[in-house]
């Protein structure tokens, strides 16, 4: 590619005033063919031809920052768009709370910083190689077009990371910018950061449990940088977290729109019993018990994303004004937590009980505690869509103590109730919890793929409405033959 013909301010939608910053356009102009390479290579599978209904970020105005229109995925206009600065903003929290907020990265601070930086741009192609492969199963060009709407957006979300990287921390920034396209999920010997990330995503009940909770860690990680001291993550954060709620929405509605299929096509059939499991998939739908699991599983794995309960690292990043809590700055208190406590769950002599911690090194227990509130409500809304078609089965959220790697519980086994279990009944009863091999293949088996416009695969129902108000016939992916 020849990058002497590429205009920047052109190609990269931007209000960082790229044209006239040299040093960061020319580290840009050496990253751009290394991001392109990896896209062909990671990015979907199949359709990088394809011209693809979406929305790209073109300006940061919240009446009219996305643009709609049709374009292959290779040439989607990556930009990098920071929220507007709010003028005397100060450190909202932490041993600097109430200095000015920093436009430049604090020499105390960077090492702490760019690590943070690092860790969330990891995840930003990471999710996108984990769901290469979906495209081909898709069931609808509706749900297709979701699908790459957050893979592109996730693929600027890196964008946004790396500019970060390379206008802030000089040479190492460029180097890490470099390892962000180096390392692969599920690699053995070059991992993604961060266990969920370097999980399989084999199945598109997967992909919408993903984003439903994997990408709300996202989103409570990204409000928390939202606060940060250093002023242009801050704003970056604050511009993604726009993004960040489409890629919920795909998660919440396509979980919504299974479940209610599966429950319809239970009541047409005449049936009552969601535990008769075989004869619910004799109807072509995912079952309840089946959907349970897999949200087992992904909220367990999605809880190991905060870190463990009690941390240092959180209490330093909190201390040093560099990363907050949730809506930080509505909270009443000191925004030191020199005395408060927090309660923790915690194993004290084999048995989880409820225990204070000084709130500074709590702190990823309570951003964790936002999280599953955030995701209680969406769950209630599946229970609205089951209690509606008049099923009666509920979803739950599984126990914290159940399936975790990582924090208080990662030695113990639990049900998803929160009762211990040794581990020789775990591995007898593992399969009640999480979804087995069969169900794994029962789900693989119902994947084909559909792409007549308007048409939906048998186990998921329509959306209500279109994207960008298109009607339900329209064709959001012309598939290159
Ligand atoms: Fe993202
Ligand atoms: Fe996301």
């Amino acid at each position: 590619m020849n990058l002497i013909n590429v205009d920047y301010s052109e190609k990269i939608p931007n209000n960082v005033n790229l044209t006239e910053d040299r040093r960061v356009l020319r580290a840009l102009e050496g990253w751009h063919p290394s991001y392109l390479d990896w896209w062909k290579d990671m990015g979907p599978e199949g359709f990088q031809e394809s011209l693809v209904y979406l929305r790209t970020a073109v300006s940061v105005d919240p009446k009219g920052w996305a643009k709609f229109d049709y374009v292959k995925m290779p040439d989607y206009r990556w930009g990098i768009l920071l929220a507007p600065a709010e003028e005397g903003r100060k450190v909202p929290f932490g041993q600097h709370h109430g200095e000015p907020a920093w436009q430049e990265v604090p020499g105390e601070h960077r090492a702490l910083l760019r690590r943070l930086i690092v860790i969330q741009g990891d995840t930003e192609p990471a999710s996108v190689e984990q769901q290469r492969h979906l495209g081909k199963t898709a069931p609808s060009l509706y749900d297709m077009r979701n699908l790459f709407q957050v893979n592109v957006e996730e693929g600027r979300h890196l964008w946004a990371m790396v500019y970060l990287l390379q206008k802030y921390f000089g040479r190492d920034g460029r180097e890490e910018a470099d390892e962000l396209l180096r390392r692969r999920s599920g690699s053995a010997d070059a991992p993604r950061m961060l266990g969920a990330f370097n999980e399989a995503t084999p199945d598109w009940l997967s992909f919408f449990m993903f984003t439903f909770f994997t990408d709300r860690d996202g989103k409570m990680q990204l409000e928390s940088l939202a606060q940060s001291g250093f002023d242009p993550l801050s704003r970056t954060c604050r511009f993604m977290l726009t993004e960040e709620a489409h890629h919920m929405f795909v998660g919440e509605t396509g979980i919504g729109r299974t479940v209610q299929r599966t429950c319809e096509a239970m009541v047409a059939a005449g049936m009552d019993d969601p535990a008769d499991i075989d004869r619910v998939r004799a109807l072509g739908v995912i079952d309840l018990p089946t959907i349970q699991k897999k949200l087992n599983l992904h909220y367990s794995l999605s809880l190991d994303l905060f870190g463990s309960e009690v941390s240092t690292n959180a209490a330093n990043a909190f201390n040093a004004g560099v990363k907050g809590r949730f809506r930080e700055t509505h909270i009443d208190d000191d925004h030191q937590l020199t005395s408060a406590t927090y309660p923790v769950l915690k194993l004290v002599g084999g048995e989880i009980k409820l225990v204070d911690e000084p709130a500074l090194t709590a702190l990823n227990m309570r951003l964790r505690d936002d999280y599953t509130r955030d995701c209680v409500k969406g769950v209630e809304r599946f229970n609205k869509i089951i209690e509606k078609t008049g099923v009666r089965f509920r979803l739950t959220l599984p126990h914290v103590a159940f399936h975790r790697q990582i924090g208080e519980f990662r030695n113990v086994q639990a049900t998803p109730a929160g009762e211990l279990l040794n581990d020789a009944v775990w591995v007898r009863r593992c399969d009640e919890f999480l979804p087995s091999r069969g169900d794994g293949d029962f789900i693989a088996a119902l994947m084909a793929p559909v792409s007549e416009p308007g048409q939906f695969a048998n186990w998921i129902a329509p959306p209500k409405v279109g994207i960008d108000n298109k009607p339900g016939d329209f064709e959001y992916v012309k598939i290159a033959a």
